[in-house]
């Protein structure tokens, strides 16, 4: 089994990336596989609505760069983590944009795990964490619970290592995605998946 981990951060080794590979290690003591990407070193195209994902033969964006690549790598996942950093109280803007992009072509999550976290100095973390939730439940993902937000706080690698709580966070986390994961492995068999149909587009406009 192998999870994915996206690491949104434009510091390929800051805190979030430290929170992501600790996420892997404990991962790796469940026998689970763990490959980290970083996606928010810019510049990053943002989404232009243009819905040529929708109509590629593909269902890939137009935009020929790096994240149709990851969108394949997603889908080819059994699990997916997302990870960004805080800033101004939301996911920081590389991220966002990469994320609006991946999700838009229509992300292959329906019934796997995936957790989202983010890393704060300080405060605003909920509201990312928030933020970074919505892109999974819309992807039919299975979010994975742990014990309080998925929020770490520090200003470095080394920082968070000493945000005793956010780790014991971040170790219940990889213990029910390791549970989700062995879950539905053992029951892909005998137990189909929901079809979740999407048949219904209402635009509010009389
Ligand atoms: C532009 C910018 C905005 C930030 N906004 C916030 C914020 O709203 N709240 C907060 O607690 N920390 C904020 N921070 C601090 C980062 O969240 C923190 O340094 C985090 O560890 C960075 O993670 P990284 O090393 O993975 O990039 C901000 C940092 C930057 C550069």
């Amino acid at each position: 089994m192998k999870v994915l981990a996206i690491n949104g951060s434009p510091k390929a080794n800051g805190s979030t990336y430290s929170a992501l590979r600790y996420m892997a290690e404990r991962l790796a003591e469940a026998g689970i596989e763990t490959e980290i990407i970083n996606i928010g070193k810019g510049p990053v195209q943002g989404c232009t609505g243009c819905n040529g994902c929708d109509t590629s033969e593909d269902g890939m964006c137009v935009f020929k760069d790096d994240i149709s690549a990851i969108a394949k790598k997603v889908n080819a996942a059994d699990g997916l983590i997302l990870g960004a950093p805080t800033y101004y109280g939301g996911i920081a803007g590389g991220a966002k944009s990469a994320l609006d992009r991946l999700f838009y072509m229509g992300a292959d999550l329906k019934g796997k795990p995936a957790a989202a976290i983010t890393v704060a100095r300080r405060s605003g973390g909920e509201d990312t964490f928030h933020q970074l939730n919505s892109y999974l439940t819309l992807s039919g993902a299975v979010i994975a619970p742990s014990t309080y937000w998925n929020v770490i706080h520090g200003n470095s690698g080394e920082e968070i290592m000493r945000d005793t709580e956010g780790l014991r966070i971040l170790r219940c986390l990889c213990e029910s995605m390791t549970w989700l994961l062995r879950m539905i492995e053992a029951t892909k068999a005998s137990v189909p998946l929901p079809e979740m149909k999407r048949d219904a587009w209402m635009n509010f406009i009389r």
